[in-house]
């Protein structure tokens, strides 16, 4: 995910371009970088890191202009380096081009390009697009906005883009697909685009929301006029904008958690996106392709990672035991490198990590490193330290996580080892096509079961205002719900700071039964599946002591629903992938209980968002 701004006007560009920026900065923060046309000149500003990083190398060059295009990083392809930052400019320096999104099949374009003639400077995807435009208006003989529409009907991804050119000096040029964008119109005639409306909102509160596969030309002499990939002609539906700055930055919700939450469907798909085809029947991880066969051969598997990200871990093993047959042992990262574990050359150490930046994690790998481990990682954020010191590994592209409380990081990573599971289990064979081709097509529909359960959140904030003031809590769940349990708990316990534990549900005869009373909450996973009567059983029990019970249910359930004080149903999906939809509710369930007792949920006490001490 990244951030972009631009403008033309009668206005100098640089302060509008560099002030949304700031504001967009929660998008992305690995590079800056700015393109001013000044006098028929393009000045390409560039910088590694922050915003302010870039404004202190700009403001001693020019930035004189009245048109200009801007971004802030998140880096998905390449790492997070001057050279990588956008914009992106033609080889000849007459075009610049700011991309959000991933452009999917960028390798045969860039192949196809470079055979071409058309040389590299960076590793990103978006590069090809200013050679792809560049190229349109060399061999088509069209006009910019033209040569962007040709340009885009090459590529497969997500995109949102704003070009600007040299030879058109009174022209922006926008488009998006999966990606976000906003044009403003400004009273003077000028017009302002972004990726959202942050940057735009202290200038006008006139604006249109391009739908995907639009195209918006915004020119000073003409106008706006919007079409689409196909060139027909589309209204430009303009609205008023009536939300304040401040809920403008965190994208119109309260709080950055709950906007995470509420991005899952979108993180969910972004993550198994060109590594998943129902169609074609296939998963394929491209990151860890090299070490395939060292998975497929391996003895054992050791996952090592901290709090949430632990947790993912664990759903992890289950997956990986149950579809790959693959023994895999979890670590506490901090626990795995003080106890002088076994490990040699034949072992695969694989750390999970939404930062990449976890001193423990960091330490355990580089302790398996040195007994001769393979490591590979799985994380969020491109270029950290984890992703470099891992032989290989695959990113979760879950977009940058604010919230200290990790929730669609949560779910990205599950992801990530569910189609790890099923990759490993394809080729050893270990399930059958037909259960692979089901789960994989269960998997395809997971997207929109979250937004169905996130639809639920009236409902579950009155369950958790029956709730708010409880002392402790009680999470029970069984097999790959034992750790959605576990991380139920610990997304109350962080941002509500009430006491909750979480228990395999079975587990509770044998000590934690002694708390339940009538004050107590135990909340339960008890989808339909393996262990569905089995849980019945403990909630029975937690009956028998007066405890009050909040099930998480399978659709249509009638037998919980008679004893349970309240229910939560989420839909019917594979066992395997009920970790992705039981997590939603209990993440709400929390958010929402915080909220009431008037904590700070994005910034809980004593916590922080990437721990990098011992
Ligand atoms: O960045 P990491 O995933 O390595 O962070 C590990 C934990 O600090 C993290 O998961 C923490 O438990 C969560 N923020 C809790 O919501």
């Amino acid at each position: 995910m990244c951030g972009i701004v631009a403008y033309i006007g009668k206005k100098e560009a640089y302060p509008i371009i560099i002030k949304g920026l700031q504001r967009l900065e929660y998008r992305g923060y690995d590079s800056a970088g700015i393109a001013l046309l000044d006098n028929g000149e393009l000045n390409v500003y560039k910088k590694q890191g922050k915003v302010s990083m870039l404004s202190n190398y700009a403001e001693t060059q020019n930035t004189k202009g009245n048109s200009g295009i801007g971004h802030t990083r998140w880096a998905t392809h390449g790492l997070p380096n001057d050279v990588n930052s956008h914009p992106h400019t033609s080889t000849n320096g007459d075009i610049s081009v700011i991309h959000n999104g991933i452009i999917e099949n960028y390798a045969p374009i860039k192949a196809e390009l470079i055979s071409r003639g058309y040389t590299f400077q960076s590793e990103t995807d978006t590069e090809v697009l200013v050679h792809l435009i560049d190229d349109a208006l060399k061999q088509e003989k069209v006009n910019l906005s033209e040569a962007v529409r040709l340009a885009l009907q090459n590529v497969v991804g997500a995109y949102a883009i704003v070009v600007i050119s040299k030879d058109y000096p009174n022209q922006l040029v926008a488009a998006r697909k999966s990606s976000p964008l906003v044009v403003g119109i400004g009273s003077e005639g000028d017009f302002y685009l972004a990726s959202d409306a942050t940057p735009i909102i202290e200038y006008t509160k006139q604006v249109v929301y391009l739908n995907d596969e639009e195209i918006a030309i915004v020119d000073l002499n003409e106008g706006l006029k919007i079409i689409n990939i196909a060139n027909q002609e589309k209204t430009a539906y303009v609205q008023e904008l009536e939300m304040h700055l401040e809920a403008l930055e965190k994208g119109g919700y309260e709080h950055f958690m709950l906007k995470e939450i509420h991005e899952q469907p979108r993180s969910i798909r972004d993550c198994f996106r060109g590594r998943l085809n129902v169609e074609e029947g296939w998963v394929a991880l491209g990151g860890i392709k090299d070490y395939e066969q060292k998975l497929l051969n391996a003895q054992r598997l050791i996952m090592i990672a901290c709090g949430t990200s632990w947790h993912a871990c664990l759903v992890g093993e289950y997956l990986i035991e149950d579809l790959a047959r693959i023994n895999v042992e979890v670590e506490y990262a901090s626990e795995f490198r003080y106890r002088n574990p076994i490990i040699n050359e034949n072992d695969i150490v694989i750390a999970l990590s939404q930062s990449g930046e976890t001193a423990d994690t960091m330490a355990a790998l580089t302790l398996a490193k040195s007994k001769g481990a393979t490591i590979l990682g799985i994380c969020n954020v491109v270029g950290s330290s984890i992703s470099r010191i891992t032989d290989a590994g695959s990113y979760t592209h879950a977009g940058p996580e604010i919230g200290v409380a990790s929730t669609k990081a949560f779910t990205a990573q599950v992801t990530v080892l569910t189609l790890l599971a099923l990759r490993l289990a394809y080729k050893k064979g270990t399930i059958t096509r037909k259960k692979f081709q089901s789960i994989i097509q269960e998997l395809d529909a997971i997207p929109e079961k979250v937004q169905r359960i996130l639809e639920k959140d009236k409902m579950i904030e009155e369950i958790a205002a029956v709730y708010k003031d409880s002392k402790n809590a009680l999470y029970l769940g069984r097999g790959s719900s034992f750790p959605v349990a576990l991380e139920g708990a610990l997304k109350l316990k962080e941002i509500s700071y009430i006491h909750a534990e979480g228990y395999p549900a079975a587990e509770m005869k044998h000590g934690p039964i002694a708390l339940i009373d009538e004050e107590i909450p135990v909340f339960v996973i008890a989808t339909k599946g393996t262990s569905y009567e089995k849980v019945v059983s403990n909630i029975q029990e937690v009956k028998a002591r007066k405890g009050k019970i909040i099930a998480i249910v399978t659709e249509g359930d009638t037998q919980v629903k008679e004893i349970a004080d309240h229910v939560i149903e989420i839909p019917d999906t594979d066992e395997n992938l009920v970790p992705l939809l039981a997590t939603i509710p209990l993440q709400l369930l929390s958010y929402h209980i915080s909220v009431m007792r008037g904590c700070n949920v994005d910034q809980p006490r004593n916590l922080a968002k990437s721990v990098t001490v011992e």
